[in-house]
C-alpha cells in the first residue's frame, strides 16, 4: 500500500486562483491550446497555463530535500521525473546531490528546449502512453507531479503499470477532489486534465499497483 505524501501542497497554495473567470474567458479555445503544451501553455498568458514558467532559485528546494530524506536518496541513487516539464525538481535535488543520475522524461517539446540549462543533458522526449525502455526496478525512485490526470484512464492505467514496474519507490501527485465544491473549482480551472476522479477513488486505484506513494492536490 502507498503512503500519502505532503510535499507540494504549500506551493500549489501560494497560488492564487480565480476559478469562475477562468471558466467564462474562453475556456474551450483556451483548453485546446493548453493540451498542446507549447509556448503559450508554458510562457503564454495564464489563462492557457502557467502563464510564465521560470526558475525560481529555491522555489522547489524543500521539495527535493523531503524527496531526499524520505526515499534515502544519495549520491548513487537513480531517479526518473515523468512528465519533468522544464525540469526544475531535477535540477534541485541534483544541486544538494551533485552525482545522482537524473533522468527527466516529457512530451513537450518546448519545455525540453527550455528547460535548466544545467540538466538539459538528462531530458528526452517520452510520450507516457508508451513502454518506458528501462528493466524493471531499474529506478531507486520515480516521481510524476502534475502529469497523469492529463492521461485518459487506459493510459494512466498502463503509466501507473510502468512507473511501478521501474521504480523501486514511487511518488506521485495528481489533481483530485473531495467536495462537490471541489470538483466544481477543479472544472473550472483545468485545461488539460483528462481524468477526474475523487481522492477515495485515485487511492482505490492506485493502491492497485506496487510501491506507488501519492499526493492530491485540491482546488479549494
Ligand atoms: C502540470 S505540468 C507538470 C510539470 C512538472 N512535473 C511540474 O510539476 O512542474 C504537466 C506535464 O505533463 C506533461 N505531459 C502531459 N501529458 C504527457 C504525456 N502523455 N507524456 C509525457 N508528458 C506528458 C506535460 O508536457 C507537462 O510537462
Amino acid at each position: 500500500m502507498g503512503k500519502i505524501k505532503n510535499y507540494i501542497q504549500k506551493l500549489h497554495k501560494s497560488s492564487k486562483r480565480d476559478y469562475e473567470k477562468r471558466m467564462l474567458d474562453n475556456k474551450v479555445h483556451c483548453m485546446k491550446i493548453a493540451k498542446k503544451y507549447g509556448k503559450q501553455y508554458w510562457d503564454g498568458n495564464r489563462k492557457f497555463g502557467y502563464g510564465g514558467y521560470r526558475y525560481i532559485p529555491g522555489r522547489w528546494e524543500s521539495v527535493a530535500k523531503k524527496l531526499i530524506r524520505d526515499y534515502k536518496l544519495n549520491n548513487k541513487s537513480k531517479i526518473l521525473d515523468l512528465g519533468c516539464g522544464k525540469g526544475y525538481l531535477l535540477y534541485e535535488i541534483k544541486k544538494i546531490l551533485p552525482h545522482i543520475e537524473i533522468i527527466g522524461l516529457d512530451f513537450s517539446k518546448y519545455a525540453i528546449t527550455n528547460s535548466h540549462p544545467i540538466i538539459k543533458k538528462n531530458i528526452k522526449y517520452h510520450n507516457c502512453k508508451n513502454k518506458l525502455k528501462y528493466k524493471n526496478n531499474f529506478f531507486d525512485l520515480v516521481i510524476s507531479t502534475g502529469v497523469l490526470h492529463n492521461l485518459k484512464l487506459h493510459d494512466l492505467l498502463f503509466c501507473l503499470t510502468e512507473i511501478s514496474r521501474t521504480g523501486k519507490k514511487n511518488y506521485i501527485m495528481v489533481e483530485s477532489y473531495r467536495s462537490e465544491k471541489e470538483l466544481y473549482n477543479l472544472q473550472c480551472w483545468a485545461l488539460t486534465c483528462e481524468t477526474f476522479m475523487d481522492k477515495k477513488t485515485w487511492v482505490n486505484l492506485i493502491n492497485k499497483f506496487k510501491n506507488i506513494d501519492y499526493e492530491f492536490i485540491y482546488f479549494e
